[in-house]
C-alpha cells in the first residue's frame, strides 16, 4: 500500500500547527511569561524561537521529508550507518512517553470541560473554595481515570481514520475552531471592565526578570511548544511531498503557535485582572484562578465552557501527534495495519498513563528523587529526552549530513525563496550549524543541573 501523505501544503500547516498549540501555549505559556517580565519575556523567547526553535523544527521536517519513512529509518538512512537509527527510536520513545503522561494531564482538561457545562465552574465565588474543590478533583482516582480513558479513546479514534481523514481532517475542523474561541476570549477578556490592565501588564517590560533561569524557560518552551525532540516533526515531514516549499510550509506553524500563546496571554491576563487577580500564580492559574474569575463576570458560564474547550482542542490535536511517530514505526518497519498500530500504541499508553492519572490521588505519596509518577514522566521527557532528540536531529543534519546536503534538500521546492532572498541560506547555515546545537546544550546541561 502507497504511503500517506497530506492532502497539500495545508494539510500539512494545520497538522503540524495542530501538534505545536498545545497545552504549553494556552496553560504554561501565560503564567511563565506572568513571572518573568511579560513582554521582556516574549521578546527572549522570540529569540529562542529564532536561533533553535525554528532551525530544529526545519532540520526534523526536513530529515522526514528527505526519506519518507518513520524516525527509526528515516534518521538511519539520513546517518548512513546502523548507530543512526538508535536516536530515531529514542525520539519515537520520548513520543510515546510524552503522549501517556499529557493524556493523564488533558484529562483534567477535559473533566473541567464537563465541569464547565455542567455549571460548577460558574459558581466558585473565592480562590479557597476553587482550589478545594480542584482538590477534591485531583484527589478522586476515578475522575482522573475515567477522563486519561476518555481522552485516549478520543485521541485513537481520530488517529485510527489515518493521515488525510484522520489527523488532517482533524486539525483542519479543529485549529480554526480553536482560533475562533480564543479571539472571543481576547475580544470578552479586552471589553471587561479592568481588563486593559491586563493588556497593560503583558506589554510593559519587565527587565529585572530576565535572569539566565527565564532565558533557559524560554529556551525549553520554544522547543516544547514547537512538538520537537519527539518525531513528530520528523513523521509529520515524512507525509509532505518533496515539491512543498519546507519554509514557507513551517513558518506559519511557527507563527500561528506563537500568536496562540500571546494571544491566551491575553486572554487569561485580561480576565484575570478584570476580578483584580495577578496572573502570577503559577500552573494553578487556570484551575484556581480563572474559575473565581468566571463566576464573577457576566456570561462567565460561556465564558467557562469556551475556555475549557479551547484548551481540550489545543490537547488533543498535540496528543494525536505525539503518538503518530509511533504508529508510522509500527506501520513502516514491521508493515502493521494502521488499525493495529493505532489500538496497540493508544493501549500500551493508556497503560502507561495510570500511574501519571493516579499521581494526584492513591500514587501521590509514591516518589522517586521527590517526584511523583507524572512529574517524573514529565521531567524525564522534558528536560532530558526531547533536548537530547532535538540536538542529536540538528547535528545529524548540520554535521552529519552537511550543511551542502541539507542546504540541497531545502532548496527542493523553495528555489524561487532561495533566488530572491539568499541570506535565507546564510540563515540555515549558522542557526543550524552553530547557535542551536550550542544553545541546545546549554539548556540541557543546565536541566540536570550542571549550572546549579
Ligand atoms: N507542542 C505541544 C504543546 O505545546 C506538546 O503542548
Amino acid at each position: 500500500m502507497a504511503r500517506a501523505t497530506w492532502s497539500s501544503k495545508l494539510g500539512f500547516i494545520f497538522a503540524a500547527a495542530g501538534s505545536a498549540v498545545g497545552l504549553a501555549n494556552i496553560w504554561r505559556f501565560p503564567y511563565i511569561a506572568g513571572n518573568y517580565g511579560g513582554a521582556a519575556f516574549i521578546l527572549v523567547y522570540l529569540l529562542c524561537l529564532a536561533l533553535i526553535g525554528f532551525p530544529v523544527f526545519i532540520a526534523e521536517v526536513l530529515i522526514g521529508r528527505s526519506t519518507h519513512t518513520s524516525p527509526s529509518g528515516a534518521f538511519q538512512r539520513i546517518g548512513r550507518t546502523p548507530f543512526w537509527a538508535f536516536p530515531g527510536k529514542l525520539v519515537i520513545l520520548t513520543g510515546f512517553l510524552v503522549s501517556s503522561f499529557y493524556s493523564a494531564v488533558a484529562a483534567w482538561i477535559l473533566g473541567y470541560l464537563v465541569e464547565a457545562v455542567m455549571g460548577s465552574l460558574s459558581t466558585l465565588t473565592s480562590p479557597e473554595q476553587a482550589i478545594a474543590y480542584h482538590a477534591a478533583l485531583m484527589g478522586n482516582p476515578l475522575w482522573g481515570l475515567g477522563f486519561h480513558l476518555m481522552f485516549m479513546t478520543l485521541s485513537v479514534a481520530v488517529l485510527l481514520s489515518g493521515v488525510r481523514q484522520g489527523i488532517e481532517r482533524g486539525n483542519k475542523i479543529m485549529m480554526p475552531m480553536l482560533y475562533a474561541i480564543l479571539l472571543i476570549l481576547v475580544v470578552k477578556g479586552l471589553t471587561l471592565p479592568g481588563g486593559m490592565e491586563g493588556l497593560n501588564f503583558l506589554l510593559t517590560p519587565d527587565w529585572s526578570a530576565i535572569t539566565p533561569v527565564a532565558i533557559l524557560i524560554a529556551l525549553g518552551q520554544s522547543f516544547f511548544t514547537l512538538s520537537l525532540g519527539q518525531g513528530t516533526m520528523v513523521t509529520y515531514g515524512s507525509y509532505m511531498s518533496v515539491r512543498e516549499n519546507v519554509v514557507t510550509s513551517c513558518l506559519p506553524v511557527v507563527l500561528m503557535d506563537t500568536g496562540v500563546s500571546i494571544f491566551a496571554s491575553l486572554a487569561v491576563f485580561t480576565i484575570a485582572f478584570s476580578a483584580g487577580i495577578k496572573p502570577d500564580s503559577g500552573p494553578g492559574l487556570i484551575f484556581h484562578t480563572l474559575p473565581v474569575v468566571f463566576s464573577s463576570i457576566t456570561g462567565g458560564y460561556f465564558v467557562a465552557v469556551l475556555f475549557f474547550l479551547l484548551v481540550f482542542l489545543a490537547a488533543i490535536t498535540s496528543q494525536i501527534s505525539a503518538m503518530e511517530p509511533t504508529i508510522a514505526y509500527l506501520m513502516d518497519e514491521y508493515k502493521w495495519t494502521r488499525k493495529s498500530a493505532a489500538l496497540v500504541c493508544g493501549l500500551g499508553a493508556l497503560l502507561l498513563g495510570i500511574p501519571s492519572a493516579l499521581s494526584t490521588s492513591w500514587l501521590k505519596d509514591y516518589t522517586l528523587f521527590d517526584l511523583n509518577f507524572l512529574d517524573l514522566m514529565s521531567d524525564l521527557t522534558t528536560s532530558i529526552m526531547i533536548p537530547v532528540g532535538g540536538f542529536l536531529a540538528v547535528v545529524l543534519v548540520a554535521w552529519k549530513w552537511g550543511i551542502p546536503n541539507a542546504l540541497k534538500s531545502l532548496r527542493e521546492g523553495s528555489e524561487a525563496l532561495f533566488a530572491e532572498r539568499p541570506w535565507i541560506a546564510d540563515y540555515f547555515w549558522f542557526t543550524l550549524k552553530y547557535s542551536a546545537p550550542v544553545l541546545i546544550l546549554f539548556v540541557f546541561l543546565n536541566a540536570i543541573g550542571i549550572f546549579y
